[in-house]
């Protein structure tokens, strides 16, 4: 495993996900980036379909909380970290997910593909490096989507934004950890990364956090 990434992804552990909720989609997200969870929440809703993967699951919250578009969706779960995915898989084991350990920084192939909608939320400023190098996530995930299915997310920004002083406590600590790698992440990056591999690219900035969606080319 890249040890990079994986630096990106230890630090969740079955008992850091149980504090997750609180610490990260209740505290930070609302004091630190200025992005309430229902606002995170309502993104994914506009955007995911009925056949979906979520890669970079965490706790599955948004999954849990989340109104489909049919009765019965396709639900698939990826991430690195094994702890994640049981946590995800466990929550929401009503829509009997399927689970797949990725790398998406890595070329993958998933049995369930292709999705209608493939969300990474919070996943981008978890990997290392700058967005440059983060590109071929993008077209991972992007590889998943059939042709018009849509990308979303939503990631934390590092560059042409103002931390407020919790948040660069955290930015700082996160970083050095390698917990975080969005030092050098700016909104003009993410939508000149975005538009390589898709087509209708929305970027919003809400707080510290950039919102985003796009479609694969038909
Ligand atoms: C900050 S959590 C986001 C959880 C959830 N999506 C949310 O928004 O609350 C990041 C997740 O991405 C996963 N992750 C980090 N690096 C990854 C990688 N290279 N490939 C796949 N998953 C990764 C972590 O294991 C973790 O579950």
């Amino acid at each position: 495993m890249n040890s990079n990434a994986e630096a990106g992804t230890a630090v969740y552990t079955p008992l850091t996900l149980q504090a997750y909720d609180l610490w990260v989609l209740g505290l930070s997200n609302r004091f630190a980036w200025a992005c309430p969870t229902p606002r995170l929440q309502e993104h994914f809703e506009r955007h995911v379909g009925a056949r979906h993967l979520d890669i970079g699951v965490g706790t599955g919250y948004f999954l849990a909380h989340c109104r489909f578009p049919a009765d019965t969706p396709r639900i698939a779960l990826a991430d690195l970290n094994p702890a994640s995915l049981a946590a995800a898989a466990s929550r929401i084991r009503h829509l009997q997910p399927s689970t797949h350990m990725v790398n998406v920084l890595e070329p993958f192939s998933l049995a369930g593909a292709p999705f209608d909608s493939v969300s990474m939320n919070y996943l981008l400023h978890c990997l290392p490096g700058p967005l440059a190098a983060k590109a071929p996530a993008i077209r991972h995930a992007t590889q998943q989507l059939a042709p018009g299915g849509v990308l979303f997310g939503a990631t934390i920004l590092g560059q042409g934004v103002r931390h407020n002083a919790f948040g660069s406590v955290l930015m700082s600590l996160y970083n050095r950890r390698g917990i975080f790698g969005n030092r050098d992440d700016s909104l003009a990056a993410l939508r000149e990364l975005l538009a390589r591999e898709l087509e209708d690219v929305a970027v919003e900035l809400v707080g510290r956090v950039a919102l985003f969606s796009g479609r694969r080319r038909a």
